[in-house]
């Protein structure tokens, strides 16, 4: 019985080492589009529930210079971003080529992905894998950012896309997981 019971222990072990499945997520906390300062950022708080859910391993896209805690200052200078197709630097890596899916988590930024995201991507080939998207926004919604994933990985699934407004993701957590859950179940059939 004991030796049984240190055997699940082992492949349980050996199963979390081993996932199989990548959360990648970029998230800002500070302050935010109606939600006041923040401790968490939106699409981390889902990044941490799906890979919670999913047993998969989680990479933050961390820029190498953070933007600023004041709101207004930080649209300005992603807008700026935006417009000069600037690729900011990420803090680390992570080896994508041991994964087969990945959930790809980020905020919406003036319409499109915060330009850190095309820093990885552009560096990361996820074509042949299971690419699972999860948008927050405050009301511009996925923007085609679906699209551009399938633009940018022709071989890559790209699966259907959850999208929930920051202001829901703090204001009513039990809500989000329930968004989260029944999709998680429609995307990994
Ligand atoms: C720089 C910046 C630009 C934004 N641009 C948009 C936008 O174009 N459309 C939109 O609906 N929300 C926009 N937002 C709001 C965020 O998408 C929303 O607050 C999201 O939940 C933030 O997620 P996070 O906390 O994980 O970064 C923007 C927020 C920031 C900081």
């Amino acid at each position: 019985m004991k030796k049984l019971f240190i055997l699940c222990l082992l492949l349980l072990c050996a199963g979390s080492l081993f996932a199989d499945s990548l959360v990648l997520y970029f998230s800002r906390a500070d302050e935010n589009y109606g939600v006041g300062y923040i401790e968490k950022g939106n699409a981390a708080i889902v990044a941490e529930m799906i890979a919670s859910k999913t047993g998969s391993d989680l990479f933050q896209i961390v820029p190498e210079k953070p933007y600023p805690a004041e709101y207004k200052k930080c649209t300005d200078i992603a807008l700026t971003e935006k417009n000069q197709k600037a690729r900011p630097a990420y803090v680390g890596d992570v080896d994508v080529s041991k994964y087969d899916t990945i959930y790809i988590c980020y905020p919406i930024w003036w319409g499109d992905f915060p330009m850190t995201m095309y820093t990885f991507f552009e560096a990361h080939d996820l074509n042949g894998k299971t690419l699972i998207p999860f948008v927050t926004h405050e009301g511009s919604g996925v923007s085609g950012t679906d699209k551009t994933l399938k633009r940018l990985y022709r071989n890559a699934d790209v699966k259907e896309v959850l999208s929930i407004r920051g202001t829901t993701i703090q204001k009513d957590r039990k809500g989000t997981e329930a968004s989260v859950d029944a999709w998680l179940k429609k995307v990994s059939k």
